[in-house]
Parts: C-alpha cells; sequence; structure tokens
C-alpha cells in the first residue's frame, strides 16, 4: 500500500510526523507544490515526501486533510477515484444541514469522488493531539474509523494501528459514523472524545 496526504497545515503536519516517527513512507501535497510542500515540512526526516497534488493523487491510500469544501477541487484533480481508499478526516463544521443534503459531510465527499472508498477518521481528535504519541504506559490513544467498505475500514485500521492508534470501528457513515459527523455548529458526540485503550 502506498500512501499521501493531501493537505500540508495542522492536521497534514501532525499525521506526517507520525508517518515519521512510525517509519512508514507518506507523500504531502498542498494546492501550491511541492516545493511549498517541502517549506512546511522541513525537518520529518526520510520518509515523509513532498509530492505534487498528481502524485499525491496516485498513491493507493489518501487521506484528505484540506478544509471540507476544498474536497471538491480535490475530487476534480483526479481523473480516476475507482479503488483508491480517501480517509476522509474533513470536518463540517458550520456547514449548514441544507448545503449538505441533510446527509453527514463524509457521504457528500464520497460522492464526488465515484468509485472511491472513504473512510472517516482521524477527524474526532484536534490537531496537537494528532501530533502527540498515541501510545502511553497504559494503552493507545482511540482513533474512530466509519466506513461503508470492509476492506477498506480494515485497510485504515491497519495503517491506524502502524501509527500507533488503536483504531474503533463504529460501522456505516450513516449508522455509528454520525457519531463523528459535526452537524452544522454542532459537534457529534465522539468529537473530542480522547479516549485510550488498554494494552492487553
Ligand atoms: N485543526 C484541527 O485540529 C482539526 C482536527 C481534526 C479535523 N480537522 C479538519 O481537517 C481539515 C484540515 O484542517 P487543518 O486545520 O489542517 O487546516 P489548515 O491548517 O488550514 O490546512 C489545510 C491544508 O489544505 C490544503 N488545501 C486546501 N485546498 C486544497 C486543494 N484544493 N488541494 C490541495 N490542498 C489543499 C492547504 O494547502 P495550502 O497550504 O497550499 O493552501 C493546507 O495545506 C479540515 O477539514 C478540518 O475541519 C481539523
Amino acid at each position: 500500500m502506498t500512501y499521501s496526504i493531501i493537505g500540508s497545515g495542522s492536521v497534514g503536519k501532525a499525521l506526517a510526523g507520525r508517518f515519521a516517527r512510525s517509519g512508514v513512507t507518506v507523500g504531502v501535497a498542498n494546492s501550491r507544490g511541492r516545493e511549498a510542500v517541502a517549506s512546511a515540512l522541513t525537518g520529518y526526516g526520510e520518509v515523509v515526501h513532498p509530492f505534487s497534488l498528481k502524485d499525491a493523487l496516485a498513491a493507493d491510500v489518501i487521506i484528505l486533510a484540506v478544509p471540507f469544501w476544498a474536497h471538491l477541487d480535490v475530487a476534480k484533480a483526479a481523473a480516476d477515484w475507482e479503488g483508491k481508499i480517501v480517509i476522509d478526516v474533513t470536518n463540517a463544521y458550520g456547514v449548514p444541514l441544507s448545503d449538505l443534503g441533510n446527509e453527514p459531510s463524509s457521504a457528500v465527499v464520497a460522492r464526488s469522488m465515484p468509485g472511491a472508498r472513504l473512510v472517516k477518521a482521524f477527524n474526532h481528535l484536534p490537531a496537537h493531539l494528532l501530533a502527540q504519541d498515541p501510545r502511553t504506559a497504559g494503552g493507545r490513544r482511540v482513533v474512530f474509523l466509519s466506513g461503508d467498505d470492509d476492506q477498506a475500514v480494515s485497510a485504515v485500521s491497519d495503517i491506524a494501528g502502524r501509527l500507533g492508534f488503536a483504531p474503533v470501528s463504529l460501522g456505516r457513515i450513516t449508522e455509528g459514523g454520525r457519531l463523528v459527523q459535526a452537524q452544522d455548529k454542532s459537534w457529534a458526540p465522539l468529537i473530542f472524545q480522547d479516549l485510550f485503550k488498554k494494552e492487553g
């Protein structure tokens, strides 16, 4: 599996740091090109590579860490989404539900990328916590996953585990996944819940 992060802001950098510390190769892109990524990501070591958006879109697993509506531009930038695993880290906080057709925001993102297998993950934690080592003396920091494709959820669970987190699946996006979908100006019940799973 190859991995990329689209977005080199607070979340993109936090997750890039986790890839770096876990020794898992990742490419990072933003809207301004490889050189801008390189200057945003100094000191992340050898496994974090500045990518063009085009190169980032070629990865098997694409982590979407852009402002919510920017997903539309990212969606248009790929010729084909078929089979791609997209990890949706966006939060549509403050977006009126009517602008989303009363659907969870991840369903809206998924529809813009036909054929992609979308898993919502990592969005419930603030960037400064995502950046921290998820392993403590007693356990590992929980990340919630939701998605409609079991194989994609399993692949995201795998990379979350390799990054040091304890993945917990909530089920489908329109079911348990609603617990991590911001709704207009309300945060969902599991957003900001910083839980740890005990080892053993
Ligand atoms: N901040 C948090 O604590 C937090 C936690 C969980 C989830 N989230 C969610 O995660 C997402 C990112 O948040 P953030 O705080 O990291 O935002 P941010 O610091 O503003 O960074 C956004 C990044 O997205 C990139 N971007 C924007 N449009 C793009 C496009 N069309 N193509 C490629 N890259 C594009 C920007 O690139 P340029 O630099 O080139 O403009 C920038 O690197 C948001 O949806 C947010 O709601 C945030």
